[in-house]
């Protein structure tokens, strides 16, 4: 079949031909539509995460997007890079009988590839981590990314009374290193009317710390990633006089069932046209650009058109 293919550890894959996945018991072979390269794609393939150094050669990508062999159209997740055995960047890709989710009806297979887990995540922290409440302020970072994108728009149709997605601009990269958290803190009450009752952060660094300090009386920050810093830096007073939560987030913790009940949410909304993300597609033959793109964090979400679908 043909694949993207990492012969070495933090080098790009390349397109080449490689072995079809074995039929095995438990196991479905999906011939796959569409497959994004997302954060943990890179992170897994680094060699250089907590996940280890990844046995080579292998196919990336932890999900994708095809049709089981009696025409089904699902989703599905992969251990790609994380565990020995190949991913979803590819034509073929042997899936575990429980990480297939069906696909409802009105999303094409480069939109919901695009959506995948980092909906899942965003839609899980709004309502299980953070248990967002009708009416309720929220503060989304990193706006512009998958993440933020869909928390934008989840956070709109459970009710918020207030959304502010903060993003940063050209100029602002420029002046990152300068940026206050507290300055920066008073800017995004300005920009919400008040605290925010919920923050949602996959960035951390002075965003996420900015991001807790304007955080309500009994309001919740939920961390799941570190793209602007590794640390948060926040005052016990400031936590503790609004007894406000600091929460960590990982996928890796929800159960399959919760895992598909929170994609099949997503999914229905995209589907009604109220959750919608930006993306570039592109053929598998240009996946080594494609790979490099997404690891420049040139802002748009990469997804590997590999076969016609719907
Ligand atoms: N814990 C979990 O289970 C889980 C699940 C999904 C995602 N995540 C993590 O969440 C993060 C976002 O994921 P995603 O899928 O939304 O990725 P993405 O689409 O690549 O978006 C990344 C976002 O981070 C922003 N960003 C990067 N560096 C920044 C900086 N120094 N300061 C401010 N903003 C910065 C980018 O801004 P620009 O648009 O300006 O480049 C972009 O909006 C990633 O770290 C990912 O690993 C974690």
């Amino acid at each position: 079949m043909r694949a993207a293919v990492i012969t070495l550890a933090g080098v790009a894959p390349a397109h080449a031909e490689h072995p079809d996945p074995a039929p095995a018991p438990g196991r479905t072979v999906v011939r796959v539509e569409a497959a994004p390269i997302a954060p943990l794609d890179l992170l897994a393939a680094s060699g250089t995460s907590y996940f280890g150094v990844p046995a080579t050669p292998y196919v990336p990508g932890v999900q994708g997007v095809g049709r089981t062999p009696d025409g089904t159209p699902v989703w599905f997740s992969t251990d790609a890079g994380m565990r020995p055995g190949d991913g979803s960047l590819a034509e073929l890709c042997s899936v575990a009988d429980g990480d297939l989710v069906p696909l409802p009806d009105g999303v094409t297979p480069v939109q919901a590839a695009a959506l995948g887990l980092s909906a899942v995540a965003a839609w899980v922290i709004l309502t299980d981590s953070a248990r967002l409440a009708a009416g309720e302020r929220v503060l989304v970072l990193g706006a512009g990314g998958i993440v933020g994108q869909v928390a934008v728009q989840a956070a709109r149709v459970l009710g918020a009374s207030r959304v502010v997605g903060a993003a940063r601009s050209a100029a602002a990269r420029a002046r990152a290193d300068d940026d206050e958290p507290a300055a920066l803190a008073a800017r995004l009450r300005d920009a919400l009317g008040g605290e925010a009752d919920v923050v949602v952060d996959p960035l951390c660094g002075v965003p996420g710390t900015a991001g807790a300090l304007a955080l309500a009386p009994g309001g919740r920050l939920v961390n799941l990633g570190s793209e602007a810093g590794p640390t948060l830096a926040v005052d016990s007073a400031s936590i503790r006089a609004r007894h406000a939560a600091v929460l960590g987030y990982t996928n890796n913790a929800l159960s399959p069932a919760q895992r598909r009940t929170a994609l099949e949410a997503v999914l229905g909304h995209a589907a009604a046209g109220r959750i919608i993300v930006g993306h570039h597609e592109c053929p598998l033959d240009d996946v080594t650009a494609a790979w490099e793109r997404q690891a420049a964090r040139s802002g748009t979400r990469q997804v590997v058109r590999i076969a016609a679908g719907r």
